[in-house]
């Protein structure tokens, strides 16, 4: 007998720095929905999801919490993974870069490139911001600032956070070297990039300019894969994060008979900001590997806000969890794949939300089930008869409609094209609709044409059945609820049959009609909506109330040097609006700098030349825009207002405070 057909399908490795958004519950439902539509068709699918570990950022975000990396990082799988439960994501494996397999393989990986002289050692100089993860060229930058040389001592990335010069010992991949090749490929798999106007983007915008090496190591990190033979070299991003499509598979370990069996990936599934690191990096580190390529990427658009892109770090987001809770799964699920077609942006508005759910939902499908069930319990006692052949000009039309949907539906989702998918299958929603209005059950009864309402009926019930089989890789819980109130088993395969006329019938319905979508409130539903959005913000918190009220010992605080100084001088930072430059003496016959950011509340800092004032004197030394920083000055704040703390002059220069 032949082997099943295979699918395997990945969504990206999301960053563990936040809760997840709706954002990224689009990529993960469209992969679980289409994961769902293959299974139905009888493929033997794998759907990997799983999380991004390492990097600087999740170093940070573990410190801010003071718990090691590893327990942060615990913490965050655990609770994606409760998340996903809660969408109903049908996920095969959930990989996490900190699993030991990973680990052991990227290094597998990396040595061998290394070894291969496709990897080789070299300095990396670039910004860095920590905010966006992510390291810039200074061309990229959207703002420098320069001293009086010209020479740029800093800047702001393009999303406004500040960069930080990094310069350092790295390995490289030798990207050029595979230029061509890619490009031939491109070339003869023309289905390979995603809408298809994403590979012109990456021929005109990285390619033909000539592809820059790619810098793949960092000695800054501590948190990531170390380079076994240069250990003080963590692994950096992309060949750490890209492997995990193969490394889940087993790929480089001792059992990979999975990697064997699914390998190549019928489809990655990535947000269009990354589809360059699919579309060059990965495959080059395939062929570098000397492994076949994915079938496809698909880099699908952005749900945006009315301000811009959602963002875990923007904190401008809407999360599943509320949406879910209040309006069921399947409404979210719905929502994200019918709003916005696969692969074009769209932006979420809670009137949108609300109306898709009203209109939709509630409307036309929900009524269509509830008239309907009435209808066979009200007219035949619950009886639904078989389908017939002999049909009037209605039905056959009725039935002609299914026949298209089901066809149009399989092509659209073939090809990715949930929101075309849907579309179809409400056009058979409204025929059906539409039926009743034509047939009127209602005068059929009062007459006394048993036979023809029995016909209409059952004509009703099997629209409904398909819808429910239709919608049921998107929606996971309603198609059961449909099969239920219509007298039917959802585990019966039988019952499943994708055809109209595919299933016999003779059924007792005996199910109340209930709605499945209750109509939802507009104005009260979309104030809800905005109110949880505006909760849902994190605000900033300044650092006096990060400090907890909890108690310290003595020996904490006899940890903190401060000291008396006396302001020598004083001036603003070239390229900061931030930033004041202090020297100070600290009765040790020396000067110390120190730099602080109050300019805004000092607009004219010669006034407190002379002034003494309290700083911590034994923090460690920290560079900032370039200046050395010996300390740091105290201050007090309240209402947003800073002042630096002045003592009287009876206190002596270089005084300890304890
Ligand atoms: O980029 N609209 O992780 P990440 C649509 N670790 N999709 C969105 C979205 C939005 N507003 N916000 C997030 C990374 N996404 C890397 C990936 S893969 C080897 C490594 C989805 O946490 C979308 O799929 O920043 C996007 O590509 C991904 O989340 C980014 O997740
Ligand atoms: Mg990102």
């Amino acid at each position: 007998m032949a082997d099943k057909k295979t699918f395997y399908i990945t969504t990206p490795i999301y960053y563990p720095s936040g809760k997840l958004t709706i954002g990224n519950a689009y990529t993960t439902v469209a992969a679980d929905s289409m994961a769902r539509y293959k299974r139905a068709q009888g493929y033997d699918t794998f759907f990997l999801t799983g999380d991004d570990e390492h990097g600087l950022k999740i170093e940070q975000k573990a410190e801010a919490q003071g718990i090691k990396p590893q327990e942060y990082v615990d913490k965050m799988a655990d609770s994606y993974k409760k998340l996903w439960k809660m969408l109903d994501i049908s996920y095969d494996k959930f990989i996490r870069t900190s699993d030991p397999e990973h680990v052991a393989a990227v290094q597998k990986i990396f040595e061998k490139l290394l070894k291969q002289g496709d990897i080789y050692l070299g300095e990396y100089t670039g910004w860095y911001s920590v905010e966006d993860e992510e390291y810039f060229t200074e061309s990229q930058l959207a703002e420098v600032y320069k001293d009086d040389d010209g020479n740029v001592i800093g800047g702001k990335a393009p999303s406004g956070h500040e960069v930080r010069l990094v310069k350092e010992p790295s390995y490289f991949f030798k990207m050029s070297k595979y230029a061509d090749r890619l490009v031939e490929y491109y070339k003869e798999h023309p289905d390979f990039i995603l809408p298809h106007s994403r590979e012109k983007e990456m021929i005109n915008n990285f390619i033909k300019p000539g592809l820059e090496d790619l810098s793949v190591t960092r000695t800054t990190v501590d948190w990531g894969i170390p380079v076994p033979s240069d250990p003080k070299h963590v692994v950096y991003v992309w060949i750490d994060a890209l492997s995990n499509y193969i490394t889940a598979l087993g790929y480089g370990s001792d059992d990979d008979s999975l990697f064997k069996k699914y390998w190549p990936a019928d489809v990655h599934l990535v947000g269009k900001e990354i589809v360059r690191f699919h579309t060059i990096y990965w495959p080059i580190m395939l062929m570098a590997l000397g492994l076949p390529l994915p079938k496809q990427i698909f880099g699908h658009g952005w749900v945006l806000m009315k301000d811009g892109k959602m963002s875990k770090s923007k904190g401008n987001a809407v999360y599943p969890e509320m949406i879910v809770e209040r309006y069921g799964l399947d409404a979210l699920r719905y929502y994200l794949m019918r709003e916005i077609p696969f692969g074009s942006d769209g932006i979420f508005t809670p009137e949108d939300f609300v109306e898709r759910v009203n209109f939709d939902l509630a409307n036309d499908l929900g009524n269509l089930l509830n008239r309907t069930v009435s209808m066979i319990n009200q007219y035949q006692d619950g009886m639904v008869a078989p389908v017939v052949k002999d049909q009037d000009e209605f039905g056959e039309d009725l039935m002609k409609t299914a026949k298209e949907t089901i066809a149009e539906y399989e092509k659209q989702m073939d090809a990715l094209h949930f929101s075309q998918a849907l579309d179809a299958v409400w056009k058979l929603i409204s025929r059906a609709n539409k039926y009743i209005d034509e047939t009127t059950p209602w005068t059929l009864n009062k007459e006394g044409k048993k036979e023809e309402l029995s016909r209409v009926m059952t004509n009703l019930a099997e629209s409904l059945r398909l819808v429910a089989i239709l919608i049921s890789p998107i929606m996971t819980q309603n198609p059961v609820q449909m099969f239920k109130q219509l007298g039917l088993d959802w585990n019966n395969a039988d019952q499943k049959k994708l055809e109209f006329g595919g299933f016999g019938w003779n059924v007792k319905v005996t199910e109340k009609p209930t709605p499945i979508f209750p109509r939802l409130k507009n104005d009260v539903e979309v104030k809800y909506i905005k109110e949880q959005m505006k909760k849902a913000k994190p605000k900033k918190q300044t650092r006096s109330e990060q400090k907890q009220e909890k108690h310290i010992t003595i020996d904490d605080f006899d940890k903190v040097k401060i000291q008396v100084g006396q302001i020598l001088s004083v001036e603003p930072v070239k390229g900061s609006n931030k930033l004041l430059m202090f020297k100070l003496d600290f009765g040790d016959g020396q000067e110390r700098q120190i730099l602080s950011g109050i300019r805004k509340f000092y607009p004219d800092a010669s006034e407190l030349l002379d002034k003494k004032v309290l700083a911590v004197t034994n923090l460690k030394p920290r560079k900032m825009l370039g200046h050395e920083s010996q300390g740091m000055l105290l201050s007090s704040e309240k209402n947003g207002e800073v002042k630096l703390a002045i003592v009287s002059d009876e206190h002596a220069n270089g005084a300890q405070l304890g």
